[in-house]
């Protein structure tokens, strides 16, 4: 597997797969790789001919409290497991390479409607730094595919209106996510858990399953929120929501729908901040 660094390099190589009748297959990350990241590789790879990943560290969707200093940098470790996984080519760009005006005078990309609640409630201008990288890293890969992950569910869905809005020839593929044992979801920042928080985490997952059982019984959702809610910060969480939204927009759902519905989490667990989801798609509506 090739690690490229320069937009130049890279163009040329997929230049050359282009060239040959190649799919391309792309899967942007911020490092720090796990399975969950591998299996977006393996989707890309049922896909594609050619599978290509990034490693890039976006400091404009952090926001100036969260922890992009501290965000774990593990290129060696990534590059070792991405080869090993038969990803074809590694880009990790430089900072200037995407960001050529600096952070602070880039153009920004602002999705609206599907980033103004939730995670874009909690957190300001993250998926303005989202949609602002992806679309530079779209544009420089050019993919015929790219994968991201339904964890974080807000993003891909952001990440979609972005392709769909900007008439961006790429497939954006949604691709599972995958849970430890207990059911926590796979996310790199679960590393900053100590063993007992892994263990304690895993009430997400299981407040999210009650939270579908509850809709499926029929109780009313703010009802379900509200329980969510409580039994999160009984188990030691500091809850930012639960909330039951529609699954194609996160709109509040209209009274009495039960289907195509989806329940979001984000809660902190000490220093870490983890959000999850689940899905609820019973087939009564
Ligand atoms: O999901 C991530 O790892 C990041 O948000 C992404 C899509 C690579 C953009 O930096």
């Amino acid at each position: 597997m090739d690690m490229l660094h320069s937009a130049q390099d890279l163009r040329a190589v997929v230049g050359r797969w282009r060239t040959a009748g190649l799919r391309i297959g792309f899967v942007p990350t911020m490092g720090n790789l796990h399975a969950g990241h591998y299996s977006l590789l393996r989707t890309a790879r049922e896909r594609c001919d050619r599978v290509l990943a990034s490693v890039f560290v976006n400091p404009t969707q952090f926001g100036p409290n969260e922890d992009f200093a501290r965000y774990p940098r593990t290129l060696d470790a990534d590059a070792a497991g991405l080869a090993e996984q038969g990803c074809d080519l590694l880009f990790v760009p430089e900072t200037a390479t995407l960001y050529p005006f600096g952070t602070e005078a880039a153009t920004r990309v602002d999705v609206r409607g599907v980033t103004e609640m939730l995670e874009g409630a909690f957190r300001p201008g993250h998926f303005a730094g989202v949609a602002t990288v992806v679309l530079r890293l779209l544009n420089l890969v050019q993919p015929d595919v790219a994968i991201f992950g339904r964890k974080d569910y807000q993003q891909l869905l952001t990440i979609r209106r972005l392709a769909a809005d900007l008439c961006l020839p790429v497939d954006i593929v949604a691709a599972p996510t995958l849970r430890e044992a207990n059911g926590l979801a796979m996310s790199s920042r679960n590393q900053y858990l100590s063993p007992v928080e892994r263990e304690q985490a895993a009430a997400i997952h299981h407040t999210l399953q009650a939270m579908r059982e509850s809709v499926i019984r029929g109780e009313t959702l703010a009802q379900i929120e509200a329980n969510a809610v409580a039994a999160l910060d009984a188990s030691g969480f500091r809850t930012d929501y639960a909330a039951l939204r529609c699954a194609d927009d996160l709109a509040l759902p209209p009274a009495g729908q039960r289907d195509g519905l989806v329940a979001l989490i984000a809660a902190r667990l000490g220093n870490t901040r983890l959000i999850d989801n689940l899905a609820i798609d019973n087939g009564v509506g």
